[in-house]
């Protein structure tokens, strides 16, 4: 499986380097072969492991993880293959929750190569990802993870093998204005891209932030030093109007509009290629959810694709004031989204803002309808229920601020047992950003919803970019709490 990776390439000292997963290192020199990255999972033969295949921990990609005896050489083994003999980038995705290292010996077809010592990750649900350069032979390959202490390996959910490394950037885009910030625009339809960007400068030091269409935050900036170009790798959704469905708030311009902002932006190549495919995470949701096109407005859906990478997509069908009602009823949104939908896509489902004065049974009718028309065209639907208002009666939040509506419904009560019923994940946004909110308090949590002398708006339902971004976070560790498959694509 082809997944979303990060590489720089330093040019300075006629060396290659591969930041794979969150690490440099150096490699021997700067291939021009196409990259290629295969994941192998430590539960599917032809994998071996010495102990037990276990599921106990969540996180963990494809169905398990290798749980290996606690003992000196107790392995997790693949056989990988190489289309050609080189060095190839390996990531090994583990969790160590014990406290101390456990040291491990990478064993390339019987040799021992180099050994990684598998620090803690703060908990058995803390995956991390390693990285290592090792040279392969053309065809099949083993690599096998040796333990050299007694409590043997950590849990081991899978390895990537990136054969044949980093490409050179193909340099200075024509689409881009040589502006500050840096301005692109590729003249596409609509539909799912796959965007590569190039970011530093062969001479000059940078900070390079990305961000596509409406304000949608792909990357927060990324320093490079001079001579430091890193890779990275995005799916991107092209939709018109680019923003909100309805075009509230702008309809920007048709094709894909890229900016490269920071304090230096610096650009050393950019590709868009029609992207085959993608796993599309739709967004069907109001104004806390939407790509809000006018600052200081922000959707938590705007900020989530900073957590996704390539190969997954994030399309935002979410628009101001909807309710569950009118999201269904308005043809620019649920009759526009239903025909995208493909198998396996998943769909997020956010309402009760607006829905002040909807019935339960209303409520529950419009959601089930939307339920069933994703189920329909073979989607994955997904309840999420609404982050609540920062409305405080003494250190707690008041009933309106955790969506009981006008007429006394509690819609997050509806969501949950509408799961419940219909077997459908829900992630308790309501529950979370409670939990948040009355954490910080009456007035530490000000700063997730917008306020006058920061935003120049008060509003106690919006959220700031810090507070959509905290919202974000919440709905990422809801998906990964049900493991959905969005969860092998989390940056
Ligand atoms: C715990 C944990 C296992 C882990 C083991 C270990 O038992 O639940 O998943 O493999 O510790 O220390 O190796
Ligand atoms: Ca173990």
């Amino acid at each position: 499986m082809r997944s979303p990776r990060q590489r720089a390439v330093l040019f300075s000292a006629g060396l290659a380097a591969a930041l794979v997963g969150g690490g440099l290192m150096a490699i021997p020199s700067v291939a021009s072969a196409a990259v290629a990255e295969t994941r192998y999972e430590a539960e599917a033969a032809p994998a071996t492991c010495d102990g037990l295949i276990e599921s106990n921990h969540t996180g963990y990609t494809g169905t398990g993880f290798c749980n290996a005896a606690n003992e000196v050489g107790a392995a997790a083994q693949f056989t990988v293959s190489a289309a050609a003999a080189g060095t190839a980038t390996i990531a090994v995705r583990y969790a160590n929750g014990a406290t101390a290292n456990r040291p491990t010996d990478v064993v390339v077809n019987g040799v021992t190569a180099l050994s990684m010592p598998f620090e803690p990750t703060g908990g058995w649900t803390g995956w991390t990802t390693k990285t290592a350069a090792v040279q392969l032979n053309q065809g099949t390959n083993t690599i096998r993870l040796s333990p050299t202490s007694a409590t043997g390996l950590p849990n081991v959910d899978r390895l990537d093998v990136e054969a044949g490394s980093s490409t050179q950037p193909p340099g200075w885009p024509t689409q881009c204005a040589r502006s500050t910030p840096i301005v692109c625009h590729f003249d596409v339809a609509p539909g799912n891209y796959t965007v590569t960007a190039w970011m530093g400068d062969r001479d000059t030091a940078g900070n390079t932030s990305m961000s596509v269409e409406a304000r949608r935050r792909v990357l927060p900036a990324v320093s490079t030093a001079a001579g430091t170009i890193t890779q990275h790798t995005f799916t991107i959704n092209v939709r018109q109007p680019e923003g909100q469905p309805t075009g509230q708030g702008g309809t920007g311009n048709p094709g894909l509009d890229i900016t490269f902002a920071g304090s230096a932006p610096k650009l050393s190549g950019l590709t868009v290629q029609a992207a085959t495919n993608p796993l599309v995470v739709y967004l069907a949701g109001d104004s806390t959810t939407c790509d809000q096109a006018v600052a200081p407005w922000t959707g938590w859906g705007q900020l989530l694709p900073a957590q996704v990478a390539g190969g997954a997509v994030v399309a935002n069908y979410g628009d101001s004031g909807e309710s569950s009602g009118s999201f269904l009823g308005n043809s620019a949104l649920f009759p526009t989204m239903k025909p995208l939908i493909k198998r396996n896509d998943l769909v997020l489902i956010q309402f009760g803002h607006n829905d002040k004065s909807t019935s339960a049974s209303a409520f529950r009718g419009n959601l089930t309808s939307m339920i069933n028309q994703v189920r329909e065209r073979g989607g994955v639907p997904v309840l999420v229920t609404p982050p609540v208002r920062r409305h405080f009666d003494g250190n707690r939040l008041t009933p309106t601020a955790q969506h009981v509506n006008g007429v006394g419904v509690d819609l997050p009560a509806e969501m949950r047992r509408l799961g419940t019923t219909l077997d459908v994940p829900v992630i308790d946004l309501t529950a979370k950003s409670k939990a948040l909110v009355e954490s910080l308090g009456p007035s530490e949590s000000a700063r997730l919803y917008l306020r006058l002398a920061e935003d120049g708006y008060k509003d106690d339902t919006h959220f700031s970019e810090y507070g959509a971004g905290k919202m974000a976070d919440l709905v990422v560790e809801g998906v990964r709490e049900h493991n959905l498959s969005l969860v092998s694509y989390l940056r």
